[in-house]
């Protein structure tokens, strides 16, 4: 039977031995959940892997604490022009902790799996309490992609990682619902142009300002699964979405007869777009943080309500809204 437990200091120490141990611990980040293992612990991280059935090419995201220790676990030397990576580390050092994640090359610190076989790796400093506290406390950097089983809808509270992977995890640490509600941008500095590829609540033009340089921006689109070689493994056309069906509201037009049983997600507080047996609004004031924060909660809730169609509202894709977006787009997909 796995445990939540609330994110005490106590339970925060527990969780650190089990992950020393080479067990899987659930801990909240500002983002989402994340199923954490120690990253240098080949064994550990495929069970993640076997956990999620996610498949095992695509890479996963390796939590720590601090610049220095990105640049202990990275092999920064292998890169074309380590001095330009280590700069633009440092350059963005105020949005850390934070919702960012970096792509750099990898070190053998690092086990082999986490990379998908690969030479370069993800690395994020998150900002909640208790994933900071967990990395202090096991003193190991954590392998942790989202807590749910792959392709599902992230997991944006303890309750939910229980729900899709229950007995499959030690122990979960309870910080609460995630603030964030999206998962972090991706974004690569191996090559000379700075890459986004993954939206998130860091924007194009925010890592623009603190870098100074030229951002390219995250293109809808490019990266599906006919795209060979995928830039970003985990962004294939279907993803993050629930198992009942879901339409963006300016595409309802195209579905001749609607069926029964309809839920409707609106991100502010205007009519539904058909008729509805359940309606969640996301945000009275139609405030894009507060929707982000929201919506994956509201998916899961309606997803579980037996409906045939789940309708959700859309937005302009700029900004936070982009990153919004590119989830639902995901989720809708056919
Ligand atoms: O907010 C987040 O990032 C959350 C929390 C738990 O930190 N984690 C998360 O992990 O969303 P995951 O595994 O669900 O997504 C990681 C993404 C995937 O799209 C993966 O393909 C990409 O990061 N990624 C990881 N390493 C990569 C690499 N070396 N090159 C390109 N993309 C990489
Ligand atoms: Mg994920």
């Amino acid at each position: 039977m796995t445990m939540i437990l609330p994110g005490t200091d106590q339970a925060i120490t527990s969780a650190a031995e089990l992950l020393k141990a080479g067990k899987l611990v659930a801990f909240p980040t500002e983002t989402v959940y994340g199923l954490g293992a120690d990253a240098t612990n080949e064994a550990a991280v495929r069970k993640i892997f076997e956990v999620k059935g996610r498949p095992t090419t695509n890479p996963l995201i390796v939590h720590v604490r601090s610049i220095e220790e990105m640049e202990h676990y990275a092999d920064l030397a292998r890169a074309k022009d380590p001095e330009t990576i280590r700069h633009r580390l440092r350059a963005l050092s105020p949005l850390w902790p934070g919702p960012l994640s970096v792509i750099v090359p990898k070190s053998n610190r690092i086990c082999n799996a986490v990379s998908a076989g690969g030479d370069t790796m993800a690395f994020r400093i998150p900002r909640h309490p208790v994933a900071l506290k967990l990395l202090e406390a096991c003193q190991l950097p954590i392998a942790g992609p989202s807590a749910n089983p792959s392709m599902y809808i992230s997991p944006t509270t303890a309750e939910h990682v229980e729900k899709s992977l229950g007995s499959a995890v030690e122990c979960i640490l309870d910080g609460g619902p995630c603030v964030v509600g999206l998962e972090s941008t991706v974004v690569s500095l191996i090559d000379d142009v700075v890459r986004i590829l993954r939206p998130g609540a860091i924007s194009a033009d925010e890592l623009r300002k603190h870098l100074g340089c030229n951002v390219e921006d995250f293109k809808p689109g490019v990266m599906t699964s006919d795209t060979k070689p995928l830039l970003s493994p985990g962004l294939l056309a279907k993803h993050y979405s629930p198992t009942t069906p879901v339409v963006l509201r300016d595409r309802l037009a195209s579905i001749g007869n609607l069926p029964s049983r309809i839920g409707v997600i609106l991100f502010n507080d205007h009519s539904a777009p058909c008729e509805a047996l359940i309606t969640r609004v996301l945000s009275d004031a139609g405030n894009l943080e507060e929707i982000a924060t929201n919506l994956f909660a509201a998916l899961r809730e309606l997803d579980e309500a037996n409906l045939n169609l789940i309708v959700v509202d859309t937005c302009e894709p700029v900004g936070l809204g982009a990153a919004i977006m590119d989830r639902l787009i995901r989720a809708s997909a056919p």
